[in-house]
């Protein structure tokens, strides 16, 4: 449990999806508080659900049973006044510019084109992009993409912000540096971020808890509690220790789902 309000709450939470071959049961009574201003990060194998609980959370995948409270209100479809989410394939419009691409969503809110451009071009400049505001997606190098696709859930400046893998894609160096850089944004939004990813190391230096998934049907293992300044360096004694204890917990989960073999 979280010392500051809830803004997010997960309660036993079950999914199960339809497929050819019969019934997947995603998740299975699921339960997570986030506390606001939090940076929770989801862990866990690949396919133990942690895409479709963002999906939840932003309204885009109904759920057989629980609920999902956004701000103690029943989340029931998309609202982007409180939520926007980061997927990890950018997703941009090839043929929108970098500016254009982060004026999309106030442009679905309906916010005078003056007024999105003026949001827009502040915000490149925390983005890293000032020069880039011309250029077309095929022109930008895939950390600056994914940049314009946080300047897109940015822009319409949501008190949560949901990020599934979006330094995925990334090779080692960038994405440290793309780590920095949004834990900088965080820190300044005050926003709650929950964010997923497969690498330890990514979220042991930003996040303040960490919640670990289990194989499918996913459920919530335990959450660790990340308590060291900002910003950390993984070579601390705490990070080593505390990767340590996380890599044993993911370790088991990941093991389970190859079906106990390597
Ligand atoms: N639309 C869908 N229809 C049927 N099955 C689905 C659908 N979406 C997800 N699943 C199944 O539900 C399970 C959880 O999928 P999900 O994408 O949430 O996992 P994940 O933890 O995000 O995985 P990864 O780490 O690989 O992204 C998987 O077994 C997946 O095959
Ligand atoms: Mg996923």
């Amino acid at each position: 449990m979280t010392a500051s309000p809830r803004i997010i709450a997960i309660e036993n939470v079950t999914k199960r999806y339809l497929t050819s071959s019969g019934p997947v049961e995603a998740l299975h009574e699921v339960s997570l508080a986030v506390g606001e201003g939090e940076f929770c990060t989801l862990i866990g194998p690949s396919g133990c659900g942690k895409s479709t609980l963002l999906g939840m959370l932003g309204g885009l995948v109904p759920l057989d049973s629980g609920r999902v409270l956004v701000d103690g209100q029943p989340v029931t479809g998309p609202d982007p006044r409180r939520v926007a989410t980061v997927f990890q394939d950018a997703g941009l419009f090839p043929w929108r510019t970098t500016l254009e691409n982060v004026e999309f969503g106030l442009e679905l809110q309906g916010v005078p084109a003056e007024r999105r451009r003026g949001v827009a071009t502040e915000l490149l400049g925390p983005l890293g992009l000032r020069g880039f505001a011309g250029k077309y997606p095929r022109e930008l190098s895939g950390g600056m993409k994914q940049r314009v696709a946080i300047g897109r859930a940015l822009a319409i400046d949501t008190k949560i912000l949901l990020m599934d893998e979006p330094f995925g894609a990334l090779d080692e160096q960038t994405r440290l540096l793309m780590g920095e850089w949004l834990l900088d944004i965080w820190r300044r939004t005050k926003k709650t971020v929950i964010f997923v990813t497969h690498s330890l190391q990514e979220a042991l230096l930003l996040s303040t808890r960490i919640a670990v998934m289990t194989a499918r049907p996913g459920r919530i293992k335990s959450v660790l509690e990340v308590g060291m300044d900002y910003p950390r360096l993984m070579e601390s004694g705490e990070l080593v220790a505390l990767r340590a204890k996380l890599w044993s917990e993911i370790r088991e989960e990941s093991l389970r789902a190859m079906g106990g073999r390597l």
